[in-house]
């Protein structure tokens, strides 16, 4: 199978029922706290807020969850401490459609609650298809290429590690 630059499986990352039992608790206590994003552009600059994604940062919480053994797991998979996944962690909504966009971040790891009816999908420059994903799997998603999922009617939840390193040197490490 030919490498994908847009996601990579992340399957040495082994969730147990312990750590789904972690991630639906999240869900349950925050899923009230969502909110759109507004990111910044590479000169500093504001972006307008994006109503398609909304997101909670666990670091924000009131409860600190940083003990649970789910942000070792994944610091010892990409590299980094477990503080770092801690602070970069959080719960993901896209409500309907997710219109093409290239993330402020480089990319994200993923976990879906459930398998989703419709792919994420890569395209290039001139909008031509390049890749889809059905989630599936923990997975690295490559968010520096326009990534969307137009025909999403259902609520996709997600938990989500936002990474600055580059897609190439993450999924290197996989
Ligand atoms: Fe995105």
């Amino acid at each position: 199978m030919n490498q994908s630059e847009c996601f990579k499986e992340i399957l040495n990352l082994k969730i147990d029922s312990d750590d789904i039992e972690f991630l639906n608790l999240l869900a349950e206590k925050h899923i009230d706290d969502l909110k759109p994003v507004q990111k910044k552009n590479p000169d500093g600059t504001l972006r307008p807020i994006f109503h398609h994604y909304m997101d909670f940062y666990l670091r924000n919480a009131s409860d600190d969850y940083s003990d649970h053994k789910l942000f070792g797991k994944i610091a010892t998979v990409v590299g980094k401490s477990s503080d770092y996944i801690y602070r970069k962690a959080h719960l993901a909504l896209v409500p309907g459609s997710l219109p093409y966009h290239i993330d402020e971040r480089e990319c994200a790891l993923t976990i879906s609650f459930k398998k989703f009816s419709q792919p994420i999908t890569w395209v290039d420059s001139d909008g031509l298809w390049m890749d889809e994903y059905y989630y599936e799997n923990p997975v690295l998603v490559n968010t520096k290429i326009k990534h969307g999922c137009l025909n999403n009617t259902e609520h996709r939840i997600m938990f989500q590690i936002s990474l600055e390193d580059t897609f190439a040197k993450v999924s290197n490490l996989l």
